[in-house]
């Protein structure tokens, strides 16, 4: 049996997930990708003061599911975590963790590689093994260190076309995956260290990219962007409808510092920005207004409640490049079922071909 649907067996292959969405990845996004057969990720980013009662609301709705009540021994969804916010979260998140044992965690943005250790050997201590450890990153250097240090179940390799936050300097993943599956092949091999399983992020929200993450080797997919367009989604109206609206998302998303500036979310490590629709705050900052300015029409907009949103407004879409894929709301189980199988149907249908 393969080591995925080992570690996760409520899931169908090849499996999809949910990327933890700070703030917008909650228990009623999270479990309908994981009813649907995927994974699930609850997005507790910096802050874990809701995680237990999230986590709670999880047990209560996998209990009543009759797919994920046949799973106990762990959670059947993953929790991501922002490591740039220090040893403070790591100790108030390992209880929880001891407690619930969600199947998996997601790590991401470390200000050092020792803290990724360290919060590895934590968690593996204090869930015994049983919550998986995966780590984002988005280049094959960080790949390599990261598979030598903490030994993870998964690595999501992310790459530039990636909603929300990524690498500033950052290839995509047509490039970036194969380059990484060689070398952690060659660590494998020239040093005898496991290499994980990898998942491809950043671009992906339908049948045929899905597909292409597949026949690029990968074991899973990651989908953010995609899911903002469900109602499970926590975000605004306003946001979801930006979302939809957006289109040809090389020339309409940018990643950037701005965003962050704007809403005060600045303790991100340097060479993260964050990849959004273009808006008024975006355009305005290019010709010259001054940061003050833009900051204070920035917070009015924000009271105008869903009008806030949108490319004449000013309030933040986090959304990737892949945006103008996102064209209809659906329910995230749907979702989840439909790019999985079509993605199976892609792979039929190019091997027919050749
Ligand atoms: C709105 C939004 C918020 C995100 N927040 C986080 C986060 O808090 N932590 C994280 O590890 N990744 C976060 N991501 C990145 C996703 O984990 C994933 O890498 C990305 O969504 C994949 O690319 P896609 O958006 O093209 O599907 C976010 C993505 C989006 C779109």
């Amino acid at each position: 049996m393969d080591q995925l649907k080992k570690d996760y067996p409520w899931t169908s292959s090849p499996l999809i997930a949910c990327g933890p969405m700070r703030l917008i990845a909650l228990a009623p996004l999270a479990t309908e990708v994981s009813k649907a057969g995927g994974i699930g990720f609850v997005g507790a980013g910096s802050d874990v003061s809701t995680l237990e009662a999230t986590l709670e609301q999880v047990k209560t709705i996998q209990a009543k599911d009759s797919l994920l009540s046949q799973h106990t021994s762990t959670l059947p969804v993953g929790v991501g975590f922002l490591l740039w916010a220090g040893d403070k979260l790591l100790h108030a998140a390992l209880p929880v963790l001891e407690k619930y044992r969600p199947a998996a965690v997601w790590f991401f943005a470390p200000k050092t590689n020792e803290d990724l250790v360290n919060w590895t050997n934590e968690v593996r201590r204090v869930t015994e093994g049983k919550t998986k450890i995966w780590i984002q990153i988005g280049t094959v250097a960080n790949a390599v260190e990261v598979t030598r240090t903490c030994s993870p179940d998964v690595l999501v390799v992310q790459g530039q076309d990636a909603g929300g936050h990524g690498l500033h300097k950052a290839a995509g993943i047509t490039t970036l995956f194969p380059e990484v599956d060689d070398a952690l092949t060659s660590l494998s091999r020239d040093e005898g260290i496991a290499k994980p399983a990898l998942v491809a992020a950043g671009g992906i929200l339908e049948s045929r990219s899905a597909a292409a993450a597949l026949t690029l080797g990968a074991a899973g997919l990651v989908m953010g962007t995609r899911y903002l367009a469900t109602p499970e989604a926590n975000i605004a109206g306003g946001y979801r409808e930006a979302v939809l609206a957006a289109s040809d998302g090389g020339q309409h998303t940018e990643r950037t510092k701005l965003y962050d500036q704007l809403r005060g979310t600045t303790d991100w490590p340097q060479e993260y920005g964050g990849r959004g629709v273009l808006n008024e705050s975006y355009h305005d900052a290019k010709k010259g207004l001054s940061f003050e300015e833009n900051k204070k029409l920035h917070d009015e907009a924000l009271k105008k409640g869903d009008e806030g949103w949108g490319p004449k407004g000013r309030v933040t879409t986090y959304a990737g490049t892949g945006v103008g894929l996102a064209r209809e709301v659906k329910g995230a189980a749907e979702v989840t079922r439909e790019v999985r199988e079509g993605a199976r149907r892609v792979v039929r249908e190019a091997m027919a071909r050749l």
